[in-house]
């Protein structure tokens, strides 16, 4: 896929990967909307962008809700006319070990993690549908089939995710010429995993780099790093009596990441 001239709409564009991502995107020469709840971000990134001659709208988003969900989708087709790619990044991950377990945390992922994708899908998906085309690119996380000590909140939602979008592929190319990609990162150095270390960790610019490339091969899953994919999808086969027994670390990695305000 020629992303020039492409309508593409990112969530969490403030930061991180989304925000390396709109980095990566002004030199293809596409008309961008960018959504996250820091508007102040948003005005910044789009200044920057319009300094560089990339036309770009952006508007306060909280995945949480539904209308400026609806708001967003709508700004953007009022502004451009169609929307061409969705790339949605926003996500928390708030760690939930037994010392602190706290079903809060589970509903708060399960919200943002999950449902905030569902209703993006939803909006885009009215659109896209008349449109006859577009491409649907959500991102969940590499190790989405086991259990991973003290990740269970951010897991079960990011796992919820890769199923739902896996069961919407199909039936979104068939019958209405829609991709639907999922995004598998391992750990990238972003403000998300602060404090947190896991071996063969990549940067925010390396991954975005890895996601746009997989998007305009219509690649159906983007998952990286290469170690990280090859450890996590072995451990994924081990039998339960070998998985249960290896050392929590080795699971989950050292340490836990710092809990950013939200
Ligand atoms: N970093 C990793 O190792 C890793 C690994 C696997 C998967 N992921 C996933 O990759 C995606 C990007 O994460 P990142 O690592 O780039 O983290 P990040 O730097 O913390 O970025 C998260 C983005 O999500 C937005 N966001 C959070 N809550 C939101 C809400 N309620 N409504 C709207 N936007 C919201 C944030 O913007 P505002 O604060 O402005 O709203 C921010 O732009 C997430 O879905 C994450 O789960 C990350």
């Amino acid at each position: 896929m020629d992303l020039k001239n492409k309508v593409i709409l990112i969530s969490g564009a403030s930061s991180g990967m989304g925000r390396e991502i709109v980095r990566i995107l002004s030199n293809e020469e596409c008309k961008l909307a960018l959504f996250s709840r820091r508007e102040k971000k948003l005005e910044e990134i789009s200044k920057e962008l319009k300094e560089n001659n990339i036309e770009s709208v952006y508007k306060k988003c909280d995945v949480k809700n539904k209308l400026e969900i609806k708001n967003a989708i709508d700004l953007t087709y009022e502004t451009y006319g169609k929307i061409d790619v969705a790339i949605l990044a926003a996500g928390i991950l708030i760690p939930n070990p037994l010392q602190n377990f706290d079903s809060n945390i589970i509903k708060d992922s399960i919200e943002v993690n999950f449902l905030g994708n569902v209703y993006f899908i939803e909006y885009l998906l009215n659109k896209m549908k008349s449109q006859k085309s577009g491409t649907i690119a959500v991102t969940s996380t590499l190790p989405d089939k086991r259990g991973v000590p003290g990740w269970g909140a951010y897991g079960a939602s990011k796992a919820a995710l890769s199923w739902f979008l896996e069961s919407l592929r199909a039936e979104a190319k068939q019958e209405y010429n829609i991709n639907i990609i999922t995004i598998k990162p391992g750990s990238v150095e972003t403000p998300m995993i602060e404090e947190y270390h896991r071996k063969g960790a990549i940067s925010a610019y390396q991954a975005a780099d890895i996601i746009i490339k997989g998007i305009k091969k219509e690649k159906k899953i983007i998952q990286f790093p290469f170690f990280q994919v090859l450890m996590t999808r072995t451990m994924d086969k081990f039998p339960n009596f070998v998985y249960d027994n290896l050392d929590i670390d080795l699971q989950k990695g050292d340490g836990y990441p710092k809990i950013k305000e939200y």
